[in-house]
């Protein structure tokens, strides 16, 4: 049985024999403890609320384009397909909670304090793009045709998504100009991330739940 970047959201099939189940588990088991490697789980929750609520709303932002950055170079160079499984599994869900706190609170934020629409509406189009091409590789595996290129030109996509935001002149040099309140944005943020992860691990554990 090939395990996707997104097995764990699929139902194990009724026919699924008992290695093809073990194998699954074990895949869930390593994927819960590698979200909690990369999202500094290890960290006593207290001290990483406080320091995602100190920062302002570009600040949150600006740090989740450079994480998702460094995965995806990383990822250029990884040659495992189990380091590559890893990597683009992290990738996907950090980018599904970074588009879902934008779109639901820094977006509509900017919107009202600029009436910049073309930069609101082209933002909004990225991310479909991007949502779309995520949903794929999560249906792949690092040994299908076309996996390695789906993530490298995701990779190129969030380039260009995190040039237009932090580019001089861009969104966020017009989010700070605009005099929004960044930093009660960059609270609200923080905390919707945190309610969002929240439901990944829910969701997985319940997969964990339904496979045993
Ligand atoms: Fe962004």
């Amino acid at each position: 049985m090939r395990l996707s970047v997104g097995t764990l959201r699929q139902p194990i099939p009724l026919h699924a024999d008992r290695t093809a189940i073990r194998s699954r588990l074990i895949y869930l088991a390593l994927t819960l403890l590698r979200s909690a490697c990369f999202s500094n789980s290890f960290m006593p929750t207290s001290s990483k609320s406080t320091r995602a609520r100190q920062r302002d709303a570009v600040s949150l932002l600006r740090a989740e384009h450079q994480e998702v950055r460094e995965w995806f170079e990383q990822f250029k160079n990884a040659t495992d397909e189990s380091r590559q499984s890893s990597l683009a599994h992290n990738i996907c869900d950090a980018l599904r909670l970074h588009t879902a706190i934008e779109e639901q609170i820094f977006y509509p934020a900017f919107f009202e304090a600029t009436e910049e629409k073309a930069i609101h509406q082209a933002v909004e189009v990225e991310h479909h793009a991007v949502k779309e091409l995520i949903a794929e590789i999560e249906q792949s595996t690092p040994s299908a045709d076309y996996f390695r290129a789906k993530v490298n030109v995701l990779g190129e996509m969030i380039k260009h998504h995190v040039k237009e935001e932090e580019k001089s002149g861009g969104m966020f040099a017009k989010a700070k100009k605009a005099k929004m309140d960044l930093v009660a944005l960059g609270r609200e943020l923080a905390e919707r991330k945190s309610e969002l992860e929240s439901k990944q691990k829910e969701s997985r554990l319940i997969a964990m739940r339904e496979a045993l």
